[in-house]
């Protein structure tokens, strides 16, 4: 699918404004500026409560924004006046939608200076990034959040969530297949493009997910200079019994210092383009000598790892949101997925920034695209927010339970059909941090 290119989006106006108002400079920083780029390096690091970066980590995060809408707001009284007191950067990704993918614009890089907070800075930024996505006809936008709490009200709701996985392998055991290919060390490099390249051959098979970038599989791989521990990081990858390549996974061990003989294994990204791969993947960490102690971030909420053990309960889950989407255009969204069952409902949509506000018919038939109209002054058979119709988008949570929670309200034959046409076979899951 052809991208639109978010670097060629103007900023927006009415955010311009709002910050001109507080005496700040809300402007455009080039990517190809290095000076600029690096400044904003630096401030995007300070938002994110990290140390000061070296002179080799600003280089090497460089690679990592080409492409990318730079934003900066810079204040010209502040004696660092170079550097912004507020960033954002984004991009338009492919996201996966049951039966195919919409373009998203994908915001990251959300920071304000604590000497900025809470005086409507990142309002103005968020605001001024949904304005601009929809300028440019981008139906979704879609970020990874630091906190749970800041951005529903800008409409995003979550659409993916992520399992953490902490196994005690004395106690695990092993009930999975035996693999028949092999588990072979790579060197960093080479287990950046593994991840990579089996990442874009996997994505389009799970809901939410959206591409990679080098630079991102460097980091996780510790290839990218400067990553903290990157000496301690190993990478493997997993060849089937015809030598082919099927999984790989960076990962970190963690020397404990009370039981040198039950180590951490960290696992920072395990991907198998099939269950043996992934099964072989998980085998060698839980079967590593000297681990005491497997874990695992960003697995998806149906991972089949408790399956695979001879003690399921040597694995414990914690699910948290991960992905979370804002719908732009109803219509175009909805025109762009497939759905499980036939539907045809009203919906009442409140958006309190206007772009899906209204009163929608949303019809389709079984295995078919769906259509949307306006039918103003319609009467709903289910009245919702923006958020939490962001939130039902992918399929990974039930109408019902919104329901329940109070967070939609309607006809429940409604909202079981509604429940009937989202379905998805397997959770929604998008494997890595933006
Ligand atoms: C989160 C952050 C960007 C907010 O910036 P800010 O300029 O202080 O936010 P604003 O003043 O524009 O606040 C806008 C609204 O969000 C709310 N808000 C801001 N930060 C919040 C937080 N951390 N948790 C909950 N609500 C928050 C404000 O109360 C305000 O609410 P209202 O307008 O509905 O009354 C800033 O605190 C920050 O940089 N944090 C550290 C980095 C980070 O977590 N970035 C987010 C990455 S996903």
């Amino acid at each position: 699918m052809m991208q639109p290119d978010a670097q060629t989006v103007d900023l927006d106006q009415v955010s311009l404004e709002q910050l001109r108002n507080e005496g700040l400079d809300y402007r455009r920083v080039d990517p190809a500026d290095e000076p600029a780029l690096d400044n904003l390096t630096r401030a995007i690091a300070r938002g994110f409560i990290e140390e000061e970066p070296s002179e080799e980590t600003v280089i090497a995060a460089r690679p990592g924004q080409a492409g990318r809408r730079l934003v900066g707001v810079f204040d010209a009284t502040s004696p660092q006046a170079e550097l912004p007191v507020a960033t954002v950067g984004s991009w338009i990704a492919p996201v996966t939608v049951p039966g195919g993918e919409l373009p998203m614009w994908a915001v990251s890089e959300v920071t304000v200076a604590g000497t900025h907070r809470r005086r409507g800075i990142a309002r103005a930024m968020l605001e001024g990034e949904l304005r601009a996505a929809a300028a440019a006809e981008v139906p979704l936008a879609g970020l990874t959040v630091s906190e749970a709490t800041i951005y529903g009200r800008y409409g995003f709701g979550p659409a993916t969530w992520h399992t953490r996985v902490s196994v005690d392998t004395r106690r695990a055991g092993w009930a999975g297949v035996e693999p028949e290919g092999a588990v072979q060390f790579l060197d960093r490099d080479a287990t950046a493009v593994a991840l990579g390249e089996l990442h874009e051959r996997t994505r389009n098979s799970r809901v939410g997910e959206i591409p990679g970038w080098p630079l991102l599989w460097q980091q996780i791989s510790g290839a990218k200079p400067g990553e903290p521990h990157a000496a301690a990081i190993r990478g493997v990858r997993y060849i089937d019994g015809g030598g082919e390549l099927r999984g790989a996974m960076a990962y970190r061990i963690i020397e404990s210092d009370e039981d040198w003989a039950r180590s951490r294994l960290e696992v920072r990204h395990l991907i198998g383009e099939t269950p043996e791969a992934r099964a072989a993947l998980w085998r060698y960490a839980l079967q590593h000598d000297l681990i005491g102690t497997v874990i695992a971030q960003l697995r998806p909420v149906d991972e089949p790892l408790p399956w695979l053990l001879a003690d399921a309960r040597a694995a414990k889950l914690k699910t948290a949101d991960h992905g979370w989407l804002r719908i732009l255009d109803l219509p175009a969204v909805i025109a762009a997925r497939s759905f499980a069952a036939p539907i045809d409902i009203v919906l009442r949509v409140a958006d309190s920034l206007g772009f899906t506000e209204g009163v929608w018919r949303v019809e389709a038939a079984a295995e078919g695209a769906g259509r949307v109209t306006a039918v103003p002054g319609a009467e709903p058979d289910i009245e919702l927010g923006v958020a939490e119709l962001s939130s039902l988008y992918l399929g990974g949570v039930s109408a019902r339970s919104l329901a329940e929670a109070g967070r939609l309200r309607g006809d429940a034959a409604a909202i079981a059909s509604l429940d009937a046409a989202l379905h998805i076979a397997g959770a929604p899951f998008l494997s890595i941090w933006y």
